[in-house]
């Protein structure tokens, strides 16, 4: 339900309404959002706009770095034929060409930018090499175990100095503008958005020629997620609501080492942990089994198994055995090396109380990455012309049913830069004037108890029905809590002043509709979806391909 006036409604400004036009209007401060603005701002006037600050999301969180062919000893068919097998048949395979050939350029982008790759000289490129599950090949370029951090801080430089980018940070995007709510007939087009100024609460309305989706996924759908609190798949929502087909929401990720201590929120223990010699074991709470390393009883490929594969797995030994968590241990490298390549873990663990260079990590599986989005091109266009999306958020064929270690930032580095070169070759548009934000019908309300609520039970049941391992039975149960929850909470929306709770929480249920809906329709096991009740891979491989039943 959104809250547009009635057609008859006035179109001019209101004295109370904030109005802004950019060229190009960006929704995320991500990686993806950051590399289309700076792709695009010689030319146009660019607005990113971001829930939180500018550093807040998932791109700053990454650990193990970015997936590219840099080396001679490797191949593009070798990382191709990596992300077809991680994918399990669902991979579009011109998009997984596309995206791989133009890492390398994407990384010579980065470093030109003043990224801090970690050196070594030995190296072809004179950068380190790691390595994750799912690779053939040592091709993973980071930086020591905070990649994300190095990337983002790098570019933020660039961004908030740029004089084309204005950055809206605290502004929360609430839907798009589309040309159907105008009085004046138009043929379908995104022409801007609303904007909650989260400190004042004021709504701005925002033109914009172009918009891009740079919202990243949804990972706090769950209760336990590798994903920070920004994680909420507003724009795959908001797409969804303005008319936009989404694709393969049933394939969440799990990562198979999330660190478990009652004070670590979300904490990530990267895979190139694993990478560089780490196993796995039953912990001391395993009585006679404890320290038993237990992945090659899984998968012949151990701890370097696709993640899906380690996280399935950990999964049945917490199951099978009432374990809390599984240990993961690296101890016996030599100190100086784990502290040199895991520092930022290595200190969160240690003011943890645990020392990672004498004793094993204790970790769980948690939800980790969105695979399935909105359904776009390889320049970014959604099925709204003027609505780009780019980064997890997007389902563009390139992780299939499952993702491939560090395949994503390498996604948002390529397709940020094909969706500005798209936008920059279009025409120029004429503006419109857009309707004002109703404001009409709002009260206050005293009803954020009852929102914390939905928000807990909803995390709580899609984890415990819709997580690692599913049933026809338990997904039609989370099916049915999601419609009396939405019931509700489009209530809320209708009468109450929006909040950004408010907000998040529907497109929270949103989300959570569409996984669930994908994942009942899914009659079979593939990559990260495995249902009890269709155990077995059918022979063809089909997206799973959701269509709004109508523009609203
Ligand atoms: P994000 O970086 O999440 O950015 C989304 C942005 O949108 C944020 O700025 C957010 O505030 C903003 N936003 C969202 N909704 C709204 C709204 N309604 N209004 C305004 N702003 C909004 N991938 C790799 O390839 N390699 C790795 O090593 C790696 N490590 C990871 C480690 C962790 C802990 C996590 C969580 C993920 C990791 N990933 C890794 C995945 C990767 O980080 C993400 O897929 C990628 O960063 C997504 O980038 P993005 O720009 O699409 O989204
Ligand atoms: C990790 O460092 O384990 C995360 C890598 C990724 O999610 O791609």
């Amino acid at each position: 339900m959104l809250r547009y006036p009635e057609r008859t409604t006035r179109l001019t400004l209101s004295l109370t309404t904030q109005f802004m036009k950019f060229d190009v209007a960006i929704i995320g401060s991500g990686l993806a959002g950051l590399s289309v603005a700076l792709h695009l701002a010689e030319t146009r006037k660019v607005a990113i706009i971001s829930k939180r600050s500018l550093l807040d999301g998932a791109s700053e969180r990454a650990q193990g770095g970015i997936a590219a062919v840099l080396d001679s000893g490797d191949s593009y068919a070798e990382h191709i034929a990596d992300t077809l097998v991680a994918g399990a048949g669902l991979c579009d395979e011109s998009a997984t060409r596309f995206i791989i050939e133009h890492g390398r350029e994407a990384i010579e982008w980065l470093i030109a930018q003043g990224v801090p790759f970690t050196r070594d000289a030995t190296a072809e490129l004179g950068f380190h090499l790691t390595r994750e599950g799912g690779h053939s090949q040592r091709r993973i370029i980071h930086a020591a175990d905070a990649t994300g951090h190095a990337v983002q801080v790098a570019l933020q430089d660039k961004v908030r100095t740029h004089p084309n980018i204005t950055l809206l940070e605290e502004h929360y995007a609430i839907d798009v503008i589309t040309s159907d709510k105008l009085a004046t007939k138009l043929p379908p087009r995104c022409l801007g958005l609303y904007v909650q100024d989260v400190k004042t609460g004021k709504v701005i309305t925002i033109a914009a020629e172009h918009t891009v989706m740079a919202t990243g996924g949804a990972g706090k759908v769950y209760l336990y997620t590798t994903n920070p609190d920004t994680a909420t798949g507003d724009g795959i929502a908001m797409a969804w609501r303005a008319g936009c087909r989404v694709s393969n929401m049933e394939f969440i990720q799990f990562h198979p080492t999330c660190l478990y201590h009652p004070y670590a929120k979300s904490f990530l223990i990267t895979e190139a942990v694993r990478g560089e010699g780490g196993v796995l074991k039953l912990p001391v709470e395993a009585g006679a089994a404890a320290g038993t390393r237990f992945m090659p009883l899984h998968d012949e490929r151990a701890e370097l198994a696709p993640r899906d594969v380690v996280a399935r797995a950990i999964d049945a030994e917490m199951k099978k055995r009432g374990l809390d968590y599984v240990d993961l241990d690296i101890s016996h490298q030599p100190p100086e090396f784990l502290k040199e390549h895991f520092p930022t873990i290595y200190a969160r663990c240690l003011e943890l109380g645990i020392d990672l260079t004498k004793q094993p990590i204790p970790v769980v599986p948690a939800a980790h990455y969105t695979c399935g989005g909105i359904v776009t091109d390889l320049s970014g266009r959604t099925d709204l012309p003027g609505l780009y999306a780019v980064g997890e958020a997007t389902c563009t064929g390139l992780h299939g049913a499952n993702r491939l270690a560090s395949n994503s930032l390498l996604e948002c580095l390529v397709l940020g830069r094909a969706a500005a070169q798209h936008i920059e070759q279009q025409p120029r548009q004429k503006s419109n004037s857009l309707p004002d934000w109703d404001e009409s019908r709002v009260t206050d309300a005293d009803e954020e108890v009852i929102i914390a609520n939905n928000w807990d039970e909803l995390r709580r049941f899609m984890w415990n029905y819709v997580g690692i391992v599913r049933t026809t039975k338990r997904l039609e149960r989370a099916q049915h809590r999601i419609r009396l929850l939405k019931e509700e909470i489009d209530e809320y929306y209708a009468h109450f002043r929006i909040t950004r709770d408010l907000l998040e929480l529907r497109n929270l249920v949103e989300v959570a509709s569409l996984i669930v809906n994908s994942a009942l329709s899914r009659r079979e096991s593939r990559g990260l979806h495995f249902s009890r009740d269709f155990p077995d891979t059918l022979p063809k491989a089909l997206p799973t391909v959701l269509s709004p039943a109508r523009r609203k």
